[in-house]
């Protein structure tokens, strides 16, 4: 599994590095993929093979809008729905089409931090806003609109990477009316929508689409698996048809056809639906180990919320820590984690840290747990 040649990830043997954000290879599902693609392939033709339609695979579209209404418990329409090669590339393409070098943007410190690398590449100009345990404070983000013209804020609303908090129903409704008055679009990262841990959330932005100024970005990466690359955005028709009308569509056809046509068989044959069950009940078990351990060894300085769904738990050291220097002694000792400066697009955070529980099972990250406990002790003696 850990091939340089093939995988992004390639963890040392015996590293137990909590930045893996990422499904363990136990839990990405073979057999059911072989499953649906025997179903899938079975047939005589195989128009998935073809260069597909812009919007992408209307058959696909129609199970997964199924699927999703099912999930968000509001409607989804497959019209709505532009299928893409997974959240990053949709938010690559996003900015394509809505931005261009130079742009003011607005997006929450902290945030994923590979979102900022895409900004990055489109030479966008990144204000940030603060957030609280409430998710994005909207009043602070009001006040700067006051100052600033942004085209798009990104935004992960639903068990944020990577703090975890949930932005609460109405900051959402608030958010969207500044969008309409402020005349901004709203990119909302929502790929962890589905990963709740608890039984009530707030409905996804993309339920706020009539409003003309949404774009959710969705993902099978978190619930299925990264390597099919599928995603989608759900919108309004008029950013909806901007985007069908894209040059790079022109050229390839729509995208992922052929993943679609197996994930389409997922769905139909309940699989999906099955794995995702699978993975709330592996991951809720994984976050309550690693939780209980991390109260039983951290000294009671270091704070942290329990997550109620996704991947990450949000460390905040006392100011003056700096999680970057106390990496590299973790290291050391075989324990890894995210410092909290790589989600910062500030440069600040630099207290702060990112664990993830996705990719270990329960025994590795209670080893790992006590593994960072001892150094994280040992270099707060200095203070
Ligand atoms: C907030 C967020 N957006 C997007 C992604 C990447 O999604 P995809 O694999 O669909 O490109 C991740 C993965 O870590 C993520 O945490």
């Amino acid at each position: 599994m850990n091939d340089p040649r093939i995988a992004q990830l390639n963890l040392p043997p015996g590293m137990i590095d909590f930045g893996a954000g990422q499904p363990s290879p136990a839990l990405l599902p073979l057999a059911l993929l072989r499953e649906a693609a025997s179903n899938r392939l079975d047939g005589k033709e195989a128009p998935f093979l073809a260069y597909g339609t812009n919007q992408g695979d209307g058959y696909f579209r129609a199970v997964l809008a199924d699927f999703l209404c099912e999930h968000y418990h509001a409607p989804v329409d497959a019209g709505q729905l532009f299928v893409t090669a997974g959240a990053s590339m949709g938010l690559d393409l996003l900015c394509t089409l809505f931005a261009k070098p130079g742009d003011t943007i607005f997006v929450e410190e902290p945030s994923y931090f590979l979102a900022l690398r895409i900004f990055a590449d489109h030479r966008l100009k990144i204000i940030s806003l603060p957030m609280d345990a409430g998710g994005l404070i909207v009043e602070d983000l009001e006040e700067k609109l006051t100052r600033h013209s942004p085209v798009f804020l990104y935004t992960i609303p639903t068990f944020h990477n990577p703090s975890s908090v949930t932005l609460g129903t109405d900051r959402r409704k608030h958010l969207v009316e500044l969008s309409r008055k402020y005349k901004f679009l709203i990119i909302a990262d929502e790929v962890y929508h589905l990963l709740n841990y608890a039984s009530e959330i707030p409905p996804p932005m993309a339920s706020f689409i009539v409003s003309d100024t949404v774009l959710s970005l969705g993902s099978f990466s978190k619930i299925l698996a990264p390597g099919l690359r599928l995603g989608w955005i759900q919108t309004g028709p008029q950013l909806l048809k901007h985007i069908v009308g894209c040059g790079l569509l022109d050229s390839g056809g729509g995208l992922n056809p052929f993943a679609s046509a197996l994930v389409r068989s997922t769905i139909e044959m309940g699989l999906q639906q099955t794995q995702l069950a699978t993975l709330k009940t592996t991951y809720t078990e994984r976050k309550v180990a690693l939780i209980y351990a991390l109260k039983e060894y951290l000294p009671d300085s270091v704070r942290f919320v329990e997550p109620d769904g996704g991947f990450f738990i949000w460390l905040v050291f006392p100011e003056g820590v700096d999680t970057g220097q106390m990496r590299v002694e973790a290291r050391r000792k075989n324990v890894g984690y995210l410092p909290g400066i790589k989600f910062s697009s500030r440069n600040g955070l630099k207290n702060c840290a990112r664990l993830s529980f996705s990719y270990f099972d329960v025994p590795e990250l209670e080893e790992g747990a006590g593994r960072l406990a001892l150094v994280i002790k040992k270099y707060m003696k200095r203070f």
